[in-house]
């Protein structure tokens, strides 16, 4: 058990990478082949396994598995994951998978902001390119009372938090979608407060199960679930791993996200998974997996994550960290 004292969004010192630290990983990705590969095939192979991935080089998406995080459930098949999905830009039902292709991933900017020593604006491609990735096998909990397992690839949060360089006062990143109406019809729905923002304590991003999610089934993530890059926080309510990211921003502010402004009585900042804190809709007691055929299983304080998470909360006293 974590017995963490400080509050959640202190900054540690060992955050504050420097550069030459990046470059250095840089140059360890060069020798470990990123770059060799895309030198040594020929350039129509390179061409056509591009086009395949959306731009990606493909063999970044055969990661290796990060044991240290079991299932204790089987996981749910690719299908099951990518058919039933929650992306209000496109629609506010279940079946938006063959709408979302229609939003293009490449290129991709992410600008990094606010309380950071220099704002950054990279392509996500380079940006991923820069991470060392991994596959992690997680449960994922939506606040509707379903839930599922599945492997996905991507980089530890804390990794994007050093690249970031955020200053001593920063207390919290906020993450912003893209912006599209043409494309993304959902947006064109005027009541909702577009684009989809979320937001974390410093303590959240950087603790060891934040992952910034790139594929998915040793894939790139499909579009309907946030491709190039979403966030991936297992033991909060599936609304937090907000999807599509273009914008990190550091600030001092608590921000509102996207649900809370729609219904703050129904979905707060926390949004920390417990069984025992009924929804306003949903009891929180059981969860139906998806493919499952109706199956009920428990739900799981912190959604089975308490030993890495419970002590971010633990200071916290008067917050409603449960919705
Ligand atoms: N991110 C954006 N940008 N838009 C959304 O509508 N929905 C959230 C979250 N991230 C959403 C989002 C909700 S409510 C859930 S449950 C998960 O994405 C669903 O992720 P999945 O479709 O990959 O299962």
């Amino acid at each position: 058990m974590l017995t963490k004292s400080k509050p959640s969004w202190s900054i540690s010192e060992n955050l504050i990478t420097p550069e030459s630290a990046f470059k250095n990983r840089r140059a360890i990705l060069k020798t470990i082949g990123i770059s060799s590969i895309l030198t040594t095939i020929s350039p129509n192979v390179v061409g056509s396994a591009v086009a395949s991935t959306g731009g990606l080089n493909p063999n970044l998406f055969s990661a290796k598995r990060n044991l240290k995080y079991e299932l204790d459930r089987p996981l749910n098949t690719e299908k099951d994951v990518t058919t039933y999905n929650n992306f209000y830009e496109f629609g506010s039902h279940k079946l938006i998978s063959k709408d979302a292709q229609k939003l293009q991933t490449k290129p991709w900017t992410v600008t990094i902001d606010g309380m950071v020593e220099k704002p950054i604006i990279i392509d996500a491609h380079t940006l991923i390119s820069k991470m060392q990735l991994e596959e992690r096998l997680y449960r994922f909990r939506c606040v509707e009372a379903w839930s599922m397992a599945l492997p996905w690839t991507g980089f530890p949060m804390r990794d994007l938090v050093k690249f970031s360089r955020p200053l001593k006062k920063a207390k919290y990143v906020v993450m912003e979608t893209f912006m599209n109406s043409a494309i993304a019809k959902g947006q064109k729905q005027f009541w909702y407060p577009w684009p989809y923002r979320e937001g974390l304590t410093i303590g959240e991003a950087t603790n060891e199960l934040a992952l910034i999610g790139v594929g998915a089934y040793g894939k790139p993530l499909p579009k309907q679930m946030g491709a190039p890059l979403r966030l991936v926080v297992p033991w909060k309510y599936g609304f937090k791993s907000i999807k599509s990211i273009v914008r990190f921003s550091f600030t001092d502010k608590r921000p509102v996200s996207f649900w809370e402004t729609v219904q703050s009585e129904e979905y707060g900042f926390w949004a920390n998974v417990n069984p025992k804190v009924p929804h306003a809709r949903w009891s929180q007691e059981t969860e139906r997996v998806l493919g499952g055929g109706g199956k009920r299983i428990k739900t799981l304080i912190y959604n089975g994550y308490e030993e890495q998470v419970a002590g971010l909360y633990r200071n916290l006293k008067g917050e409603s960290l449960y919705y």
